[in-house]
């Protein structure tokens, strides 16, 4: 289990002001399963209908950003990009980055690519035009974390993030809960509610501006465009 820390106590430094210290939840994966990702997951059963709607609200999303007079035009940030299967949806050249380095090998070469955590991303401040942040929010069980994470998409970006969560207030996501309880599943993903997830927003200093549900009150997966706060 993750676990947010206070920083160390270190004798003679002044530790007032100091971040706190979030572990990184590890996400492990067995040996191919990055191939597999790329090549079935999303193309196979229900996961072909998943994938055309997060397409979908994604682009809603850009559009409802573009209306609002934000600059859409990229370049992009694709963090955790995987192997990339969300990358072509964003304008622009986009720059893909992951901490698993078989799943930037899977990513293939056609864009840049970075081997790399979301807690700490090789970029400068506002490098880019916008951050898409797909598929890791539900893997990541306690607040501190996803705040941590997304006070870091904020760094890099000069306006736009576009973040995924999983919404606690659906179907889906009470039937896990049952599954879990009856010991019927291990599934280490978590949801949240949407009221709250927002407000781990705000903390972060990204103000959310618009949100998309793939099925409102029966599937969990939830795209939102936030707008960075002024520096
Ligand atoms: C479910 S996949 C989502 C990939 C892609 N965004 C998509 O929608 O298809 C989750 C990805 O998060 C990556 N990941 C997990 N924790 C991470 C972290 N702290 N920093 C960067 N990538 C991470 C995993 O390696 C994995 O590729």
């Amino acid at each position: 289990m993750p676990s947010a820390r206070r920083a160390p106590q270190l004798k003679g430094v002044p530790t007032a002001g100091m971040v706190r210290l979030v572990a990184e939840t590890p996400y492990t994966r067995e040996d191919g399963y990055a191939r597999r990702y790329r090549d079935i997951r999303f193309t196979t059963g229900s996961g072909a209908g998943t994938d055309r709607r997060e397409r979908a609200a994604l682009a809603a999303l850009l559009a409802a950003a573009a209306r609002r007079g934000l600059s859409v035009a990229g370049p992009w940030l694709d963090a955790p990009s995987g192997a990339g299967r969300m990358s072509g949806a964003l304008p622009g050249l986009v720059v893909q980055a992951d901490r698993d380095p078989a799943m930037v090998a899977a990513a293939g070469p056609g864009r840049p690519r970075a081997c790399a955590s979301v807690h700490a991303l090789p970029f400068g401040d506002g490098a880019f035009a916008g951050v898409l942040c797909h598929r890791l929010l539900q893997h990541i069980p306690g607040a501190d974390e996803r705040r941590a994470i997304l006070a870091e998409l904020a760094r890099v970006s000069r306006g736009i993030v576009v973040v995924s969560f999983f919404d606690a207030l659906s179907l889906q996501s009470l039937r896990r809960a049952l599954r879990r309880w009856t010991g019927k599943t291990r599934s280490g993903r978590s949801a949240v509610r949407r009221g709250a997830f927002l407000a781990e927003c705000r903390v972060a200093g990204l103000e959310p501006v618009a949100v998309r549900a793939l099925r409102r009150f029966v599937g969990e997966q939830t795209l939102v465009l936030c707008v960075r706060a002024a520096r």
